[in-house]
């Protein structure tokens, strides 16, 4: 069975195609902002510029892998959660494409997407997920039919809260990999608002508190090197409390930020000390990408599971929880 993925809920314009071992084509387009964040409209528009194109290559790829586009079983697309005009270009792709194949069409959860991507490449199976990116940060794991939302950040998300401090110190979108390196080079580490709530947390007081350090002064390097230190020990704590409290001996990270060697460093060490086992998916099937979108797609409909023309809008704020789990 063969499943074509399109994502494109905020920056990553993306499609994917797999069958149930692997990825066969995977094929982007990202959005990069001229200046500031993301603007969701320039997205949208960048991503409707760019959706046939794109389309275009993933198909003379897969023709050169002798497969046709009556080969592919089903059309799957990122339904939410994102940014609405961002998603409406790429379920209106998607409903066309389905259309012109005459193949089923299914909406998937784009955060749901994210873990079963990395449970197929891990091979993990029960595992406690760390979402991290953008726009999202969460702890996730299964509990029966559902996957559970155990905590998760109160405001911004921690790939947001690194871009915004980035950008306060000059530095290009997207601020992730140009923290990282500077943090490498840090030496000293200012103490900064750690804040967990139960088993929430929450970063925008510790962007401000940064962009205080660094107007006072302090080298980037120290500034960057504290801030990753605090957010991803508040993320390294929660990710163990619950794997404490659900008796699990998994991780699994997920999303932009997972590509961080430190935060997988910290992860990884806590889950030594608790003889349980991490993992990372290969980094292009981490941040957002099509083949999750693909995959979960293939999952879903080999599971009886569709989405009609009628059900197929745009679901900006999609929860995990909303989406029964009818597979192992
Ligand atoms: P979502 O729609 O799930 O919120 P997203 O649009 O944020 O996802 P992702 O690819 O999952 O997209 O994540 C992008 C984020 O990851 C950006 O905030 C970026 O700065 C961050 N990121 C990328 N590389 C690194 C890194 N090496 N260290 C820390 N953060 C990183
Ligand atoms: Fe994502």
């Amino acid at each position: 069975m063969i499943a074509l993925g399109i994502e494109g809920t905020a920056w990553s314009l993306s499609v994917g195609v797999v069958d149930e071992k692997d990825v066969i084509v995977l094929e982007s387009d990202p959005y990069v902002p001229e200046s500031g964040g993301i603007h969701p409209r320039e997205a949208a528009q960048h991503h409707s510029e760019r959706m046939g194109p794109l389309l275009k290559r993933v198909f003379l790829k897969l023709g050169e892998r002798g497969i046709e586009p009556e080969d592919i079983d089903v059309v799957a697309f990122s339904q939410g959660p994102g940014m609405g005009p961002c998603l409406r270009v790429v379920a209106t792709a998607a409903r066309v494409l389905a259309l012109k194949l005459k193949k089923p069409l299914v909406g998937v959860n784009h955060c749901l997407a994210h873990v079963e991507v990395g449970r197929w490449k891990c091979g993990v199976k029960n595992p406690v997920t760390l979402y991290v990116s953008g726009g999202n940060s969460q702890v996730i794991a299964r509990r029966g039919r559902r996957y559970r939302v155990f905590g998760e950040t109160l405001d911004i998300g921690v790939g947001n809260a690194i871009d915004k401090l980035a950008r306060h110190m000059g530095l290009k979108h997207p601020g992730g990999p140009r923290i990282e390196r500077l943090a490498r080079e840090g030496k000293r580490y200012y103490e900064l608002p750690y804040v967990v709530k139960g088993m929430d947390f929450s970063f925008s007081g510790l962007v401000t508190a940064a962009k205080k350090l660094y107007d006072s002064g302090v080298r980037k390097e120290d500034v960057a090197f504290s801030f990753q230190e605090t957010a991803f020990a508040m993320l390294t704590e929660v990710t163990e409390r619950a794997l404490a409290y659900l008796g699990l001996d998994e991780v699994l990270i997920a999303g932009g930020v997972g590509a961080n060697a430190r935060l997988r460093e910290m992860l990884s060490i806590m889950c030594e000390d608790r003889g349980a086992k991490f993992h990372a998916p290969p980094r292009e099937l981490m941040g957002d990408n099509g083949a999750m979108i693909a995959y979960t797609g293939l999952l879903m409909y080999r599971h009886g599971i569709g989405t009609t023309l009628e059900e197929s809008f745009v679901r900006p704020d999609f929860r995990i929880e909303e989406v029964e789990v009818v597979w192992d």
